[in-house]
């Protein structure tokens, strides 16, 4: 098919897929795990330091310089909400003395994207996928940031964070179209998208057993 067509594809796969994820019960703190912004925003921090390193490790062997300087500045972009989260974080009394996001090692998704060696998979799953479900997830944080009285971090979302997230999500979507042009590409984008999915709701099941949290915002 096409490359447009395959992209529409993917995407109506990613909706129908993420709708799964937005339901209003994943807003309910019915496990009674820590759902304070303060808590969820610590979590918040190691997904972009893990997004801002992927799109660092990609750029070297990316072709072409449009995806080279895409994710350079995907990499600014998610080391700068970094900084701005751990600054919302200091407002809200937490010092972050002695926090290591990466103390618990690389998540499973961030080994996965790791290991993707074409850049048709990895803008289809990092770009493309990963992005959509920040969008969703971070949409939920922003209702539960707003129910807790925490406009501050709900409009840091809505106003700065969001923004960017739907412009590495954009780029998925441009970089796909060029480069998802026949079956073999298309094949790989495919798997690389589900097993992202996969892995997505693996760890959000995992997380929801170990923490209780399930809807930590992304990056
Ligand atoms: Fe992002
Ligand atoms: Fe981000």
């Amino acid at each position: 098919m096409d490359a447009a067509a395959f992209v529409a594809e993917l995407a109506s796969h990613n909706d129908s897929i993420l709708s799964r994820l937005a339901p209003a019960q994943t807003l309910t703190a019915e496990a009674g795990g820590d759902l304070s912004p303060r808590n969820l925003l610590r979590i918040a921090l190691k997904n972009e330091l893990e997004a801002s390193e992927i799109a660092a490790l990609w750029m070297p062997s990316a072709r072409g310089a449009d995806l080279k300087l895409a994710l350079a500045r995907q990499a600014g972009d998610e080391a700068r909400h970094y900084r701005l989260i751990e600054e919302r974080l200091r407002a809200l009394g937490d010092n972050l003395d002695g926090f290591d996001p990466l103390a618990t090692g690389y998540s499973p998704l961030f080994k996965f994207l790791s290991t993707l060696p074409t850049d048709v998979e990895r803008v289809a799953a990092g770009q493309f996928t990963r992005e959509a479900i920040a969008l969703v997830k971070n949409v939920q944080f922003i209702e539960l940031c707003e129910r807790a009285g925490d406009t501050a971090t709900a409009m840091l979302y809505r106003g700065v964070i969001q923004p960017d997230e739907q412009h590495h999500h954009q780029l998925g979507r441009h970089f796909l179209q060029q480069l998802a042009t026949d079956d073999e590409s298309q094949r790989l984008a495919r798997d690389a998208q589900a097993r992202t999915i996969a892995l997505a709701e693996e760890l959000q099941t995992m997380a929801f057993k170990r923490t209780g949290v399930h809807h930590a915002p992304g990056c």
